[in-house]
């Protein structure tokens, strides 16, 4: 008489989640987080110039341009279906002011004024309102005897905000993480008559070690010291929903969590906690991770790519800013979604 081996085991199971992942079909009709080209938002680098297109070397297939080339690529990102672009200036002189932040001349208020012309209301045009690509020192605000002056850097930012604003601005998103700033930008934007523009607030945004290459994109590293006396410590989690408490409170009317993937646990509870729409950053860093290791071969692109997109959202953000905008449209168009 045979023997019963460990494979005739038969159990007597009623419950077999197995049964639902077998056929794809219905595999795909149970996922509970599908990723859309609208749920992106594409981060462009705008520098002065024509005809300028120098890819960033950590971060491959994405380019600083000048506006007729940024043109050519929102057209490109568009035919994606992705609908929405963030854009960040390079400005050709630096200050410790950072006044060309809020130029009528300068990078992005020209970029957004040739973008809303090129494209109306087909395209959504976000634009960040920081001072650390302006600045010489690096900072998101003015510094005096090493210190980083809150209320001074508020004060630019409400005119650099207003300026894209007049630019033509579709949203705001200020990133510079000063105490006060969403309520002193809303208070400037309705004071000029921009009382239906809304507010993308960079809420939890983190001092963290993956906005390394963006440094190099956008040359915005601080000369000197860092940015922990005003970005988010790593280990903090319940300041990031007092932060979103409190731009919120001073009006804004969507909070972002940033970077993303090292904080798939603040956005769930930012999420839960608030009745806001959610933006996530996954960015340049957690970007450049997936690039290299595809480029070694040492991981799938396309499946890493996509793990991490689902991952954002199914943590609770609907709104992701993402340098894979393009790379993950395409595949979800070649996938028939
Ligand atoms: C600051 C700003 C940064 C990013 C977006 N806005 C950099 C920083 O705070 O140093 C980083 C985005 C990225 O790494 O992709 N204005």
């Amino acid at each position: 008489m045979a023997k019963s081996t460990t494979y005739d085991v038969r159990l007597e199971l009623v419950h077999r989640p197995r049964r639902l992942r077998e056929n794809p079909i219905l595999r795909s009709m149970v996922e509970e987080t599908r990723l859309s080209p609208r749920d992106f938002v594409y981060p462009m680098f705008l520098c002065e110039g024509r005809k300028v297109r120098a890819e960033v070397p950590s971060m491959p297939g994405i380019y600083r341009q000048s506006v007729d080339k940024a043109l050519e690529e929102m057209e490109e990102t568009l035919s994606l279906g992705v609908r929405a672009v963030i854009l960040f200036g390079i400005p050709s002189r630096k200050d410790p002011l950072g006044k060309e932040a809020y130029a009528p001349q300068g990078i992005i208020q020209k970029g957004v004024r040739a973008a809303k012309k090129a494209f109306g209301s087909d395209l959504l045009v976000i634009t960040d309102v920081c001072l650390c690509e302006y600045t010489d020192h690096g900072h998101c605000a003015p510094v005096s005897e090493g210190r980083i002056l809150n209320d001074a850097g508020v004060a630019i930012h409400c005119k650099t905000a207003l300026s894209h604003a007049e630019a033509g601005a579709d949203v705001v998103a200020p990133s510079d993480m000063m105490d006060g700033r969403v309520g002193a930008i809303r208070a400037s934007l309705d004071d000029a008559g921009f009382e239906h523009l809304p507010i993308l607030a960079y809420s939890a945004k983190y001092a963290s070690a993956f906005y390394g290459p963006f440094r190099d994109a956008a040359d915005s590293a601080p000369q000197f010291g860092d940015r922990r006396s005003y970005q988010m410590d790593p280990p903090n989690a319940e300041e990031a929903l007092k932060e979103v408490a409190l731009d919120i409170e001073e009006g804004a009317d969507i909070v972002m969590v940033k970077p993303a993937l090292p904080y798939l646990d603040v956005i769930r509870r930012v999420k839960e906690t608030f009745q806001v729409p959610v933006a996530a950053y996954n960015v340049s860093g957690e970007y450049a991770m997936v690039k290299a290791a595809a480029r070694l071969g040492w991981l799938d692109h396309d499946r890493a790519m996509m793990e991490s997109l689902t991952a954002i959202k199914r943590a609770g953000a609907s709104i992701l800013l993402t340098y894979f905008a393009k790379d993950a449209a395409r595949l979800l168009r070649n996938q028939g979604v």
